[in-house]
Parts: C-alpha cells; sequence; structure tokens
C-alpha cells in the first residue's frame, strides 16, 4: 500500500520536509499566500468549516487561518510526530480545532459532515490511481452546495509518463536543492522515486467530473507544483 509506507517516511523524517519547506523548495510561501487570499475571498471568516487532509504540521495554513479562522478546522494525518508539531502552529486559533491520526481517504470516507472548503496539500499524489477516484467521489458526496476543494500537489504534464515526470523531478530537486545536505537529498530523491504517483491535471478534472464537481480552476503553477481549486458548479474565469 502505497500510502501508509510512504506515510512511514514522513514519521521518520519529518524534519527533513520541514527543512524543504523552510528553504522554499516546493514553493510553500507563494502557494500558501494564494491559499491565504482565497480564504479571505470566501467572506466567510468564523463561519466555514475546513477539513485538511494530510495536514503535516500546518506550518504554512496556519498563518492564513488566523486571518480568515474556521469555525472548525480539522486536521487528518498518518504522521503523530507532525501532528504534535501542528497543535503547536494551530495553537493562536479560536475556533475548534479537531486533529485525527488517521488516514485521508478513511477519514474522508467516514465523515458525516459538509465540509465548505476541503483542502490538501502535497498528499493526494501518494494515492494509488483507484484511491485517487475514490478521494474525489468522497469529496462529491461531503463537499458543500457552494464548497471548495483546494488542492495544492505535484502534477505530471498532459501525456508524460511517470518515469519522465521522476527524471524530471529528481533532475530539479538535484539541481535546486543545493542546501540540503547529500544524504539527506538522496533520502528525500528515494522517497520521490518510490511514493510519488501524480497524475495529469487533465485525470484529474475528470476524476472531479465524474464526482460531480464541474468547476475547476488552476490558481497557481510552479514548475511541477499546482494549486486548483474545484467546485460542484463552473467557476467564473474572471475572478481569483
Ligand atoms: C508532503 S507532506 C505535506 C504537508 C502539508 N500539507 C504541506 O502542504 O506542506 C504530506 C503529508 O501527508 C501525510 N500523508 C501522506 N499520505 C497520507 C494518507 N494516506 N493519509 C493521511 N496522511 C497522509 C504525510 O504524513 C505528510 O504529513
Amino acid at each position: 500500500m502505497i500510502s501508509a509506507e510512504s506515510a512511514a517516511f514522513f514519521a521518520r523524517s519529518w524534519t527533513l520536509y520541514d527543512l524543504i519547506t523552510e528553504y522554499n523548495y516546493m514553493f510553500h510561501r507563494e502557494i500558501y499566500a494564494k491559499i491565504e487570499d482565497l480564504l479571505k475571498q470566501r467572506k466567510e471568516c468564523n463561519r466555514y468549516q475546513m477539513i485538511d487532509l494530510g495536514c503535516g504540521n500546518a506550518r504554512f495554513l496556519a498563518p492564513g487561518l488566523l486571518k480568515c479562522p474556521p469555525a472548525l478546522y480539522h486536521g487528518v494525518d498518518l504522521s503523530e510526530a507532525a501532528l504534535a508539531e501542528a497543535r503547536g502552529f494551530l495553537a493562536g486559533l479560536s475556533c475548534e480545532v479537531v486533529l485525527t491520526h488517521g488516514e485521508l481517504l478513511d477519514s474522508l470516507q467516514a465523515t458525516e459532515r459538509k465540509w465548505d472548503v476541503i483542502f490538501t496539500g502535497f498528499a493526494v499524489h501518494h494515492l494509488a490511481l483507484q484511491d485517487k477516484a475514490r478521494f474525489f467521489q468522497a469529496v462529491g458526496r461531503c463537499l458543500s452546495d457552494n464548497g471548495w476543494l483546494l488542492m495544492v500537489d505535484v502534477m505530471r504534464e498532459e501525456r508524460q509518463t511517470r518515469k519522465d515526470y521522476l527524471e524530471e523531478y529528481l533532475r530539479f530537486m538535484r539541481d535546486r536543492w543545493i542546501l540540503i545536505p547529500a544524504d539527506e537529498l538522496e533520502a528525500a530523491c528515494a522517497h520521490v522515486e518510490t511514493y510519488d504517483y501524480p497524475e495529469s491535471l487533465s485525470a484529474l478534472q475528470e476524476m472531479a467530473k465524474e464526482s460531480g464537481l464541474k468547476g475547476s480552476k488552476v490558481i497557481s503553477q510552479f514548475g511541477q507544483h499546482y494549486t486548483v481549486l474545484f467546485s460542484r458548479d463552473s467557476l467564473p474565469q474572471t475572478v481569483f
């Protein structure tokens, strides 16, 4: 099973991921600044319910949440180490905060709530293809009528094979992530090579459509790192 083993990597190497994000090698600063804008744009501060699937330590989401807090924030992750840190980063939030140690697809399929914002950052690419389809089906079931699925993730180019994607991404890591100690960089490369199964944007959009999410818009793209907003209805292309 891809996800459980991959999550075991994060449990062991959480500090390595934290280092990678500290140096902004995956564009977290730009991506999460935009997420903050989007949350404000919903004009629902203190009123919306948000689930964060594969929340990690929520370090980059927390500042946006503090500025436009939900009524309920529910973070789900398989790494207890990450969740322990998340408690600290989210400590200033005055809303209800629930952190669940669990598998994201199981949690989504089990939820009985309707969520206004379903957020996921760099986690869905760890799921097998059938589980990604199940993920979208579960989103289709539990997203509120005017809700948003905000997905931050790595994606393949259209018609790019996984092999070609990996070659390009590993080259990017080895060329650009120069401040990561060599042995740790190779551990990160091995993780990507073994556990990353990104899809193309159109493949994800197709799964979303089949689950009743007709609207989708690319919010940002930095190389392979995308942010896509999915909704039930078509989105006006002029906003955002
Ligand atoms: C790359 S980190 C992303 C953390 C944060 N969302 C971000 O954007 O920086 C991926 C996180 O997803 C978690 N994860 C991976 N697969 C998961 C799964 N199937 N269920 C729950 N968490 C998972 C890992 O433990 C890790 O904390």
